[in-house]
């Protein structure tokens, strides 16, 4: 019969010596940040062939999967092959539910995190002392990516806890050497205070949350230039390109784009650099990455739009073959490097709203928006069912500067919305304009949608 497939790390023919050591043992993986195409492919090839088959000998269901499909390890002779192998879902990882997929005995499990479970079963995931030290030394790559460096301040707003936000952040700064501030994530004006005092260079949170950081900075009339902050590396939801300059002009600084999923790893699965600002690069020498059609499966070329499938390269407790993100983008060639892009995502599959038929991605509607100047971005989306027809209201609010504003000057920015959203976006909608400060603030990932339809 066949012979077992190495191990991570061990010496292959397929691939030079400089890259026969595993990126693991290497505190950035410099060496594949910057390997041509073919040194690249060679080395994920290698590596899907190691986490098929971890998974098949160590997840008695991705055996059966596998069985059941008539595939075997052995079947992947080029990257292409993995389009045989089954795709793995959340409700997957949900029905094994905590432990059920781990690839190793709990011993060697150092650390659980686990998604909030609000829309059911949580998902856990866990991580090997190995699979820690890859994702700290992922997100310190990204950290880099952002132009931060040893000794820079590192302000940590992200949620600590079982959320991988924080403390994802907060292993990678300190393995970068930078001063960390465990922050976590509320207390918006004891935020602002420290921000003062120990004056950051950088800033890790949600970009929700950053807005409602930069009010509070606003209202203790507080310039953005006396804040030491230089970049902010923004992440955890999707958020507009619009949404950018808003961020770069209020708090003067650079903002980046960091991806991540907690099933994956957590924050670091892909950062956008400094010097292009062009999409986050996707950190391929430790995920495979697929544009799948999400209603066929069908995998597409690189360049088109579809939902982003990510096959793990190096993860020990939970190797993931070919998981099912729901996220929406298409990949973009390398710039400078072997690497992909991602493109913005525009949401989640499931975040999708079809309104009487149309496709609405929240992020949508939130461009529009912030090109009103009067109004804030803070917002929230109703949807209603009223007989047979859906209705969507988008609740929005003054800005400060215009809290004295007359209903008639109200009425006429609501217009204005109204319209810009059924040009650009193609629906009607009923646009409420509250004064300010009037709606919910995000301490974390927002949630814009309050969807008040029955399910089908
Ligand atoms: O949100 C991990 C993370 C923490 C990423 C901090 C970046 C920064 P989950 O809670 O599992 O993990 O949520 C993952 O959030 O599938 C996307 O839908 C969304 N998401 C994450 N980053 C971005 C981003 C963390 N930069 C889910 N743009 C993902 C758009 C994002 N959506």
């Amino acid at each position: 019969m066949n012979e077992p497939l190495k191990q991570p790390g061990a010496a292959t023919t397929l691939i030079p010596q400089a890259l026969q050591r595993s990126v693991i043992s290497t505190p950035y993986g410099d060496e594949l940040e910057h390997a041509s195409i073919d040194q690249l492919r060679d080395f994920q090839l290698q590596r899907l062939r190691w986490t098929l088959d971890h998974a098949y000998t160590h997840v008695p269901w991705y055996r059966d999967r596998f069985h059941h499909l008539g595939v075997h390890p052995y079947d992947l002779h080029d990257a292409a092959d993995l389009a045989q192998f089954p795709l793995t879902t959340k409700a997957d990882l949900r029905a094994h539910y905590p432990f059920g997929l781990f690839a190793v005995p709990m011993d060697e499990v150092v650390r659980l995190h686990a998604s909030s479970g609000t829309t059911g079963q949580p998902t856990v995931v866990g991580y090997t002392r190995n699979d820690i030290d890859v994702w700290s030394s992922l997100v310190a790559r990204s950290i880099r990516a952002a132009g931060g460096k040893r000794g820079d301040r590192m302000h940590i707003a992200y949620g600590y806890g079982l959320f991988t936000g924080g403390l994802g952040a907060h292993y990678g700064a300190e393995k970068l050497g930078c001063t960390v501030i465990p922050m976590s994530g509320g207390q918006t004006a004891r935020q602002v205070q420290l921000i003062q005092d120990f004056r950051p260079d950088l800033i890790m949170v949600t970009p929700s949350y950053m807005l409602n950081i930069a009010e509070e900075i606003e209202r203790q009339g507080i310039s953005p230039e006396a804040l030491s902050l230089r970049v902010g590396i923004f992440g955890a939801e999707p958020w507009s390109a619009t949404m950018r300059q808003e961020l770069e002009t209020r708090l003067g600084i650079q903002a980046l784009d960091i991806y991540g999923l907690s099933e994956l790893m957590g924050p670091g699965v892909a950062m956008e650099h400094l010097d292009t600002k062009d999409g986050p690069t996707l950190w391929e020498d430790h995920f495979y990455p697929e544009i799948i059609d999400p209603d066929t499966g069908e995998v597409l070329p690189d360049g088109q739009f579809g939902e982003l499938v990510l096959t793990t390269l190096s993860k020990e407790a939970l190797p993931m073959v070919r998981y099912r993100t729901r996220d929406l983008t298409r990949l973009l060639p390398g710039n400078g490097r072997a690497m992909r892009r991602l493109d913005k995502i525009t949401g989640r599959s499931d975040d999708m709203l079809i309104i009487r038929g149309v496709n609405v991605f929240p992020t949508q509607i939130e461009e529009q928006l912030l090109k009103i100047a009067a109004l804030s971005p803070v917002h929230e989306l109703h949807v209603r069912r009223d007989g047979h027809l859906d209705t969507l209201t988008v609740n929005v609010e003054l800005r400060a500067e215009h809290a004295g504003w007359t209903p008639s000057q109200q009425q006429a920015v609501s217009k204005d919305l109204a319209h810009r959203i059924k040009v650009h976006v193609g629906i009607s909608t009923h646009v409420v304009v509250h004064p300010c400060q009037a709606l919910k603030r995000s301490e974390g990932k927002s949630s814009h949608v309050l969807d008040y339809r029955q399910p089908a």
